[in-house]
């Protein structure tokens, strides 16, 4: 689909990997329903970015971690917008809040992790295909590795949710099939200006470090225009037949093989 004068809603979109999807719908003619959770200044400061492009849009806010909250949005949507084009699921609660390795996790942390990404998702797909008309465009921004893999000991609970809403685009994929509405999930590599920018400093260089040093073959890290090309494309005419799937945008980082050591793996 030609994406001028679409309209698109993309959760956590005051900063980070949103913010880069929202400004590159924006580029492309599209009203972006700017989402936030507590900063409300951010989001002021990606729609003036939205202007500044041509584009336009609204900002609303709400916290995923609750049902009646992810329905409401929707309804400020559909209030403002009338319809919805396309969806991009990208919001995550702060790390602190769910952070905690799984002989520790609190059932609380538990739940925040898992009501935002599987419960959110399942409410707001529901919502959306109220105002979508066939053709339309889902995205959900996961994490792969954190599901696939359990070194990370203390990212279990956010593993665990977004392998679920990995699960869900599948079985929505199929369901919404006959309407031609296709639901992906993108999942970044590690990201510039993001939530990396919030972890120690020492940590924030032994993760540039690592990759440039070769686990990323394209020797950087990505950056939120990287995240929102992708989307981009996703929501083209041309992807029109590619549903249901999880695709890793990351440089590369996913094709390395952590039984080798690095020395074997270079190109
Ligand atoms: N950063 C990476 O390297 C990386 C890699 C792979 C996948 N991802 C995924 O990409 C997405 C974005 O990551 P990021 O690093 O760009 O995030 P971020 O910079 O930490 O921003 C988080 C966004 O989510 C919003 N948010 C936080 N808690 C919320 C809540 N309870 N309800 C609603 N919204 C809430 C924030 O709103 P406020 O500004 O109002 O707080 C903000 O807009 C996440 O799904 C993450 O798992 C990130």
């Amino acid at each position: 689909m030609s994406l001028d004068g679409k309209h698109a809603l993309v959760t956590g979109s005051s900063r980070g990997i949103g913010r880069g999807i929202a400004l590159k719908l924006g580029g492309k003619g599209v009203k972006v329903a700017i989402h936030y959770h507590k900063n409300e200044a951010a989001a002021k400061d990606t729609l003036a970015k939205l202007r500044k492009l041509g584009s336009d849009g609204i900002i609303i806010q709400a916290d995923i971690c609750r049902p009646e909250e992810v329905s409401r949005l929707f309804g400020r949507v559909k209030s403002e917008f009338g319809k919805l084009d396309v969806f991009v699921s990208n919001a995550r609660p702060d790390v602190p809040e769910f952070y905690q390795g799984p002989m520790n996790i609190t059932l609380d942390q538990w739940d925040t992790a898992l009501n935002s990404q599987a419960k959110a998702f399942l409410v707001a797909v529901r919502e959306v295909c109220r105002m979508m008309d066939d053709g339309g465009r889902i995205v959900a921004i996961t994490y792969a590795p954190g599901g696939r893999t359990g070194s990370w000991q203390s990212w279990v609970g956010m593993g665990a949710a977004k392998s679920a809403m990995e699960s869900l685009c599948r079985y929505f994929a199929v369901a919404l099939a006959k309407r031609g509405i296709t639901v992906n999930a993108i999942s970044p590599g590690w990201i510039e200006d993001s939530v990396l920018n919030t972890l120690p400093d020492a940590v924030q260089e032994m993760v540039r470090t690592w990759h440039r040093g070769g686990w990323t073959p394209m020797g950087r890290l990505g950056t939120p225009a990287d995240i929102g090309n992708a989307v981009a494309l996703l929501c083209s005419e041309e992807a029109g037949w590619i549903t249901g799937q999880v695709i890793a945008v990351d440089g590369g980082s996913s094709l390395m093989d952590a039984g080798l050591p690095l020395e074997i793996q270079r190109g």
